[in-house]
């Protein structure tokens, strides 16, 4: 049986994340670790804080501290937050681990040796006013691919693009908004992408059809357009330093311009997707202390390099503005960082890296508000840690995960959000679940009923919620959340026609062989939606399942045996409401608070 590697696109640690990053990685990853470990699978869902590059510095200094303080009291809060979403990673690490410095650099150094990197003299956007280098997101200006005024120096917020400072139309500084801008040399280290292109491209053409078309068209676009050597470094503080390796010669015999490269740390980009794997190690380290254990290197190897991670699926989650780095970038790290070098075409890229690559990778589209971007600067939206002032977890997750923009673009709105989650979850499963709960405590004193044949209408059910289980599973291999919702939706449903054509209530004055087999296969019902909910909605899956004397979190029933779950004599015990309805007062303070459509503006 495979294991199951996942990682969710690490969130930068500027800030309390909005809905979208949710929808758009760290939620379907969750939903998907917990399905593969219902299924009984070793799973190792791994996510981190993106804590280098200009974004922190930018917020760090508004905030006025160091960065490293920063990083780490938002780090605290991202976790904490994380959990309270019910967000069931592994380990939620730090970019700025230790582990992460060694293996980022070990990766620039082999890559270097090989040949994969090499020193260029390349011109840097200088402030005269700041007297410093301004890199990546320190310069804004307009893009000019898109013409959108306020284009930050590493990626066009709004057409995706990815950019380079000195290519923005009137660029102005991000920390003084002074235009005194010249032009200067700076040295820095290039990731001979180029040298990857036609490797990348039999590897993407290979998973079309296989990988979200999103994906695999984003990817190939870039290719198309000609893959560029990518600068690595930076002229920054904050960020793994540069200096502190021990370089080997070149092919070349070269060694880099130690002086020339002093003061850099390596580009953002280049060490967070190293975090994947230095996230693991994190997490082994930490187990290993909990343990009283040494740490062992083989107990994160096994997850990523090869042959020992032979046996592991790695699903990525991402969106969509992260696939290029995802597909064209970390992939040529990956290939790069042979250290089984071959003897004979040092320059080549060749195929023994032993490094894992991505088997799966998923890609979202936006979660927009009111049909505009959330954005964190402009602070539009909604935000993790209002979210949960408002209502718990489930009522998000739910709604995220039944609209995740899968196939196009899908948008938040408040009236759009009350009647799905009043609809699914109070009206179909909360009434549901209290409904055969409450009838069994008055009328059964509490217990699973014995006695009582299936008949028809029972036969009938066990058919329709086969099929719609396996409909539901199939859909969950596919990682086709939108559809998974559906169809749990629809099972749900199922529960409620049943109950109300089997009416107990009414059978119990005539015929208590049929009042007790309805409450019991409805009693077995529940316990099925605790099982088959726990992915989506895990906190209120724990209370259904406490509720008919189940052990949590559970395991996924096969089909066939979906209706067999409790035992004639259990003991059950109605919970308390499970959803509580949203009222069109609340919705209306809501959007008071957090604006509705009048807050979507056009790009400046
Ligand atoms: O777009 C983002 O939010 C990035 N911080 C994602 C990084 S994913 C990985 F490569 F680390
Ligand atoms: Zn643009």
């Amino acid at each position: 049986m495979s294991r199951i590697l996942i990682t969710s696109a690490l969130p930068y640690i500027n800030g309390i994340k909005h809905l979208g990053t949710l929808a758009g990685s760290m939620l379907p990853a969750d939903v998907y670790a917990r399905y593969q470990r219902a299924r009984g699978r070793e799973t190792l869902y791994i996510c981190a804080t993106d804590e280098h590059g200009t974004p922190t510095e930018l917020a760090a200094a508004e905030a006025g501290i160091a960065p490293a303080d920063y990083c780490a009291e938002m780090h605290r809060i991202q976790y904490e937050l994380g959990r309270k979403f019910g967000l069931s990673w592994d380990h939620f690490g730090r970019s700025s681990s230790p582990q992460n410095h060694r293996l980022t650099q070990r990766f620039a150094q082999t890559l270097w040796e090989s040949g994969f990197v090499e020193e260029r003299v390349t011109q840097q956007v200088y402030s005269l006013a700041d007297k410093r280098f301004l890199p990546d997101r320190y310069v804004i200006g307009t893009c000019p691919h898109c013409g959108y005024g306020a284009a930050r120096g590493d990626q066009c917020e709004n057409c995706t693009r990815v950019l380079d400072p000195a290519d923005l139309i009137q660029p102005r500084s991000a920390i003084s908004g002074s235009t005194e801008i010249e032009i200067r040399d700076s040295k820095h280290l290039f990731l001979r992408q180029s040298l990857f292109a036609p490797k990348l491209r039999e590897w993407i053409e290979g998973k079309k059809g296989e990988w979200p078309l999103l994906v695999t068209s984003i990817a190939l676009k870039w290719l198309d357009e000609g893959l560029q050597d990518r600068g690595i470094t930076r002229d920054l503080a904050w960020g793994v330093p540069v200096n502190a390796m021990e370089w080997g010669p070149n092919p070349d015999g070269l060694l880099p311009d130690a002086v020339g490269l002093a003061d850099k740390v390596f580009y953002v980009w280049f060490d967070a997707p190293i975090e994947y794997i230095a996230a693991t190690w994190e997490w082994a380290d930490a187990a290993a202390a909990e343990a009283g254990r040494t740490p062992n290197d083989g107990d994160w190897e096994r997850w990523w390099r090869l042959p020992a991670a032979a046996d592991v699926t790695y699903v990525e989650f991402m969106g969509k503005d992260n696939v290029p780095f995802h597909t064209v970038g970390f992939p040529c790290t990956l290939i790069g960082v042979n250290e089984r070098r071959d003897a004979e075409g040092r320059w080549a890229v060749v195929n023994n890296s032993p490094w894992k690559l991505v088997d799966q990778l998923k890609g979202f589209n936006w979660l927009d508000y009111y049909g505009g971007r959330f954005s964190t600067s402009q602070g539009r939206g909604v935000f993790m840690d209002h979210a949960l002032e408002l209502l718990p977890a489930d009522y998000w997750r739910w709604w995220i995960i039944a609209n995740v923009p899968e196939t196009s673009d899908s948008s938040f709105v408040w009236e759009q959000f009350q009647a799905q989650v009043n609809a699914d979850l109070a009206d179909v499963l909360g009434n549901f679940v209290n409904r055969i709960l409450k009838f069994t405590e008055n009328r059964f004193e509490g217990q699973v009923p014995a006695g009582g044949e299936a008949g028809d209408l029972e036969r009938r059910l066990a058919k329709d919620v086969a099929a719609k289980l396996a409909e539901l599973t199939e859909h969950m291999e596919a990682r086709e959340f939108r559809k998974s919702a559906t169809a749990l939706r629809q099972l749900w449903v199922l529960g409620n026609q049943y109950l109300t054509e089997a009416a107990p209530w009414t059978a119990v004055k005539t015929d208590p062989a049929r009042a007790a087999i309805a409450v019991r296969t409805g009693l077995n019902l529940v316990a099925l939606f605790a099982k088959v909910s726990e992915p989506f909605i895990p906190f209120t899956a724990e209370i259904i399942a406490a509720s008919v004397g189940e052990g949590f979190p559970s395991r996924w029933p096969e089909p066939a045996a979906a209706l067999d779950i409790l035992e004639s004599g259990r003991t059950v015990k109605a919970p308390d409401v499970l959803f509580r309805k949203i009222e069109d007062a609340q919705v209306a303070e809501w959007i008071a608070r957090f604006g509705g459509a009048e807050a979507v503006v056009e790009p400046a």
